[in-house]
C-alpha cells in the first residue's frame, strides 16, 4: 500500500525518477531497405555546426523542467550519429556539461557504422567524453550484407571492430537475424564471429519488416518462423555459453556490463530526447509528461527550442510501464511501479492476478516478471494492462 495519500487515479512522486539524456542525429550515408529510423540521406555537406547549434537551443529550451536533476547517462543515436566530426560531438557534449550535472561515471554511448569507421575518428570521440560505441555490425557476410543494402563489407566491419578496441572498452555489435534467405547455421556462423571479439555487450535483433520501408513493399524471402524462433535460440545459447547475461529481448552483456541507459528506459525512468523527432519523458512532483519534436531535420533545425509537451494521462502509465519493464527478463521489483509512475500498486492488482493466472506472470510478490509464456506471447500479456 502506497505511503502517499492521493485521490484515486492521481500521481504524486515521493521522489523523482533518474534522468538519461538522448541525441537523435539523423543523417546516414545510405537508408537501408529494411530500416524505419528517422534518418536520412545525407546530401552534399552535412550542416553539423548549425545541427549541434539546434540541440543546444533544444535543450537549453528544457533546463526549466529539469533543475536540480543530474544525468546519469548520454545516448547519442541515429542515423549515423558517426559521421559527426568528433569536435562536433565535443561541442555538444560540453554544451550538455555545462547546462547540466552529469555523474562522473555516467555512461555516454555513440552508435557508429563500420563504413564510416576511423581510427582517428574514434579517438577523437573518446577524448570528448564518449566511453562505450555501438556498432551497426549486422551480419558477416556479404552476401547478406549487399541484400541489406548496407554500406559496408564484412571486412570493414571486423576492422571496426578492432579499431573500436584500441579506444574503447565497453563496445556494443548490433547483429540481426532472421535475414532475407539465411540458415540457421549461417545465424549461427555470424554470431560465433561476433563473440570471437570479447567485446562485453550484443544486441541480436530479429530484422522485422516495418511499414514505410523498401523491404516491406517489396518483402525479401524471409526464414519462417520456426527458423527464427531457432536463431533467438542459438543466440541466447550461444551467448550464455560465452559467460554472457540474457537481460532483454535482444539483449546480452557480460557481468556488469548491461546497458545503463537502455535499461534506464526499460525501468521506465524519465529521459529527455533532443534532436529532429526525439521524444522525451520528465515527470514531475504530479503528473508524467511527453515531449515531441519536428522530425524533418530542416524543420527541427528552423523550430528547436519548441517542443510540444503533453501530460500523460495517469490511466495510461500502467501500459506505458509494462510496455518497457516486461521486455526485461527479469522483470523488476514489484515497488518500482510505484517508484516511476506515481501511481499505487493497488491500481494494477486486478490485472496482475488476472496475468498470473493466465500463466503470463511469475506469481512472485516481491518482481513483476514475465513468465517464458509471458515473453513468447508479451502482446497478449501487455493487452491486460491497457486501459
Ligand atoms: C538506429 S540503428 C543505428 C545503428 C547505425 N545506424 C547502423 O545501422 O549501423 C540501431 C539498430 O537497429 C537494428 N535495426 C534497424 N532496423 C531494424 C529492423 N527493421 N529489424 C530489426 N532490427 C533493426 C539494427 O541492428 C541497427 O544497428
Ligand atoms: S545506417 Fe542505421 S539508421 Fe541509417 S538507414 Fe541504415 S539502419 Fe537505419
Amino acid at each position: 500500500m502506497s505511503a502517499l495519500l492521493r485521490a484515486p487515479g492521481e500521481v504524486r512522486f515521493a521522489s523523482l525518477p533518474p534522468l538519461a539524456l538522448y541525441a537523435h542525429l539523423p543523417w546516414c550515408v545510405r537508408k537501408c531497405p529494411y530500416c524505419d529510423f528517422n534518418s536520412h540521406e545525407r546530401g552534399d555537406a552535412l550542416p553539423e555546426r548549425e545541427y549541434v547549434d539546434a540541440l543546444i537551443a533544444d535543450l537549453e529550451a528544457m533546463l526549466p523542467s529539469l533543475w536540480g536533476r543530474r544525468l546519469r547517462s548520454i545516448f547519442i543515436g541515429g542515423g549515423t550519429p558517426s559521421l559527426f566530426s568528433p569536435e562536433a560531438i565535443d561541442r555538444m557534449l560540453a554544451a550538455v556539461r555545462a547546462r547540466l550535472p552529469v555523474e562522473p561515471d555516467a555512461e555516454v554511448t555513440l552508435e557508429a557504422n563500420p563504413g564510416t569507421a576511423e581510427a582517428g575518428r574514434f579517438r577523437g570521440y573518446r577524448a570528448a567524453g564518449v566511453n562505450r560505441l555501438s556498432l551497426g555490425i549486422q551480419s558477416f557476410d556479404d552476401a547478406k550484407l549487399a541484400v541489406l543494402g548496407r554500406i559496408h563489407s564484412a571486412h570493414e566491419a571486423r576492422r571496426a571492430i578492432e579499431m573500436a578496441q584500441a579506444s574503447f572498452e565497453n563496445i556494443n555489435l548490433d547483429l540481426m537475424y532472421g535475414l532475407p534467405q539465411q540458415t540457421l547455421e549461417e545465424a549461427r556462423k555470424d554470431l560465433r564471429e561476433a563473440l570471437r571479439f570479447g567485446t562485453p555487450h550484443l544486441s541480436a535483433y530479429q530484422l522485422t519488416l516495418e511499414p514505410n520501408t523498401v523491404f516491406y513493399r517489396k518483402p525479401p524471402p524471409l526464414p519462417e518462423h520456426d527458423a527464427c524462433a531457432d536463431m533467438q535460440l542459438a543466440a541466447e545459447e550461444m551467448t550464455a555459453a560465452a559467460g554472457f547475461e540474457h537481460y532483454e529481448t535482444s539483449a546480452f552483456a557480460r557481468p556488469g556490463m548491461r546497458c545503463r541507459h537502455n535499461l534506464n528506459y526499460w525501468e521506465f525512468g524519465d529521459y529527455l530526447g533532443i534532436g529532429a523527432g526525439a521524444h522525451g519523458k520528465i515527470s514531475f512532483a504530479d503528473r508524467v509528461t511527453r515531449h515531441e519534436r519536428a522530425k524533418q531535420p530542416r524543420e527541427y533545425m528552423a523550430t528547436a527550442g519548441t517542443a510540444q509537451e503533453k501530460v500523460i494521462a495517469p490511466r495510461e502509465l500502467p501500459f506505458e510501464f509494462m510496455l518497457n519493464a516486461l521486455r526485461l527478463v527479469e522483470g523488476v521489483p514489484a515497488e518500482l511501479f510505484e517508484a516511476r509512475t506515481g501511481l499505487p500498486t493497488t491500481a494494477i492488482l486486478r490485472k496482475v492476478q488476472s496475468a498470473q493466472e493466465r500463466g503470463l506472470l511469475e506469481e512472485d510478490p516481491r518482481r513483476l516478471r514475465p513468465t517464458r509464456r509471458g515473453r513468447l506471447f508479451l502482446n497478449e500479456l501487455l493487452q491486460l494492462f491497457l486501459d
